[in-house]
């Protein structure tokens, strides 16, 4: 197996993070051999979740491994429902090294998508895992977690994250 990667993940100030994925038309030889290296890009960074675009390559794909889970991949998902009910919990984002913020998400969601096989499956999670999956499919939409919550809130996370990352 392949162990190296060329992939380099991009981190805020990247224009690339504010825009929309495109639909995934090919789930070909090519496209597994970039997940797989999206895969190790992840593991490299101790992430949890990782989308496309963070990787500079703007289409519908995201992946996850959480502990006590297996690695999942999503191509051209659409989230099918969010429950009412939310919780907040602390984010954090490969491409916003150092930073952590609370945010409010629902707790529970539906998603359907395709795997890496083009295999197209309908899939329900909820506590950390749906936390993760609703990040991830917010990258596709050039939406990132200090966008999730108010303006102030996201100048004073801004600064904290210049302060973080100076060197
Ligand atoms: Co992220």
């Amino acid at each position: 197996m392949e162990t190296k990667t060329d992939l380099k993940i991009i981190t805020l100030g990247n224009s690339l993070l504010n825009e929309e994925s495109q639909a995934v038309n090919d789930i070909d030889k090519e496209l597994n051999e970039f997940i797989k290296q999206m895969f190790h890009k992840m593991y490299e960074g101790k992430g949890i979740g990782l989308a496309a675009v963070q990787v500079g390559r703007l289409v519908r794909v995201f992946i996850t491994h959480l502990p006590k889970d297996k690695p999942r991949v999503f191509i051209n998902p659409e989230i099918v429902s969010t429950s009412i009910e939310e919780n907040k919990f602390e984010e954090g984002c490969l491409s916003l090294p150092n930073l952590y913020s609370e945010i409010k998400r629902p707790e529970f969601v539906k998603i359907q998508a395709m795997n890496e096989k083009a295999r197209h499956f309908v899939f329900e999670a909820d506590d950390l895992l749906a936390r993760v999956i609703q990040h991830e499919y917010d990258h596709l939409n050039g939406v990132l977690f200090i966008d999730k919550v108010t303006k102030n809130k996201k100048k004073q996370l801004l600064k904290v994250y210049q302060r973080k990352n100076k060197n």
